[in-house]
């Protein structure tokens, strides 16, 4: 299959078998447009985490490709897809994997370093996103003594903080009560939408998946 046109991500025939038996998904084509916003929607366990890992090049396929700019993730060397992924991608990880040794600024920070951006430039960011997200009490508090919904919030900022082209972000706001849910939902889509970065979010909300462009559905 060709590029779709105008695709900033897309996979192709993608499948993902997670025992001899068992297929997840079979032949899967999905594509994200510069600035597209997409839910991800489907039953639990249907796959939706294990896709957006393949999205993001930390997971091979058992079969098809995923495209950034036309280019094949799994064409290129450990370093380029890391390097890539750094610079590119912010992810929210459904399990939020914050370090545990760094505290939630710090942990905030670590792209923008890993990036280049000085040190300062790096705390600014880091604290004005904290701040947007009602974080900044417990900025220097290690992941070990925050609440679930905090450690999701600094886990988004995260994802944030270094301005990346996509954000791949599996249910950002299941562990939030439905007012928090709601702005850290508008700073997302806001965020995404004023930095031309494409969202792939993972959600069982369909009022959430109704503020985004379009909605995909995975079904078995
Ligand atoms: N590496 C693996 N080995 C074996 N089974 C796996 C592996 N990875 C995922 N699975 C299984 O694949 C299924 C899909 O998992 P996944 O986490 O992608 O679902 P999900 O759609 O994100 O679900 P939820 O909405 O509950 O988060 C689950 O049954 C899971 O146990
Ligand atoms: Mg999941």
């Amino acid at each position: 299959m060709l590029l779709t046109q105008n695709s900033l991500l897309q996979a192709e025939g993608l499948s993902r078998r997670v025992s001899p038996e068992r297929w997840l998904f079979r032949h899967l084509d999905i594509s994200v447009a510069p600035g597209e916003q997409l839910a991800l929607c489907g039953a639990s366990g249907v796959g939706k985490s294990s896709l957006l890992n393949l999205l993001a090049g930390l997971d091979q396929p058992d079969e098809g490709r995923v495209l950034f700019q036309g280019n094949d993730l799994a064409a290129m060397s450990n370093s380029e897809r890391l390097a890539l992924r750094r610079s590119t991608f912010g992810f929210v990880f459904q399990a939020f994997h914050l370090m545990p040794h760094l505290n939630a600024l710090q942990n905030v920070m670590v792209p923008c370093l890993l990036a280049g951006l000085a040190f300062k430039q790096a705390t600014a960011r880091a604290e004005q996103l904290l701040d947007a997200l009602a974080l900044t009490e417990v900025a220097q508090s290690f992941p070990s003594v925050l609440s679930g919904g905090e450690q999701q919030r600094v886990a988004l900022a995260r994802a944030l903080v270094h301005q990346p082209q996509v954000v791949l972000a599996d249910e950002p706001t299941g562990n939030l009560d439905p007012e928090t849910a709601n702005k850290a939902l508008t700073l997302l889509c806001n965020t995404c939408r004023e930095q031309g970065a494409s969202l792939i979010m993972v959600t069982h909300s369909a009022e959430a998946a109704a503020r985004l462009d379009r909605t995909f559905v995975l079904t078995c």
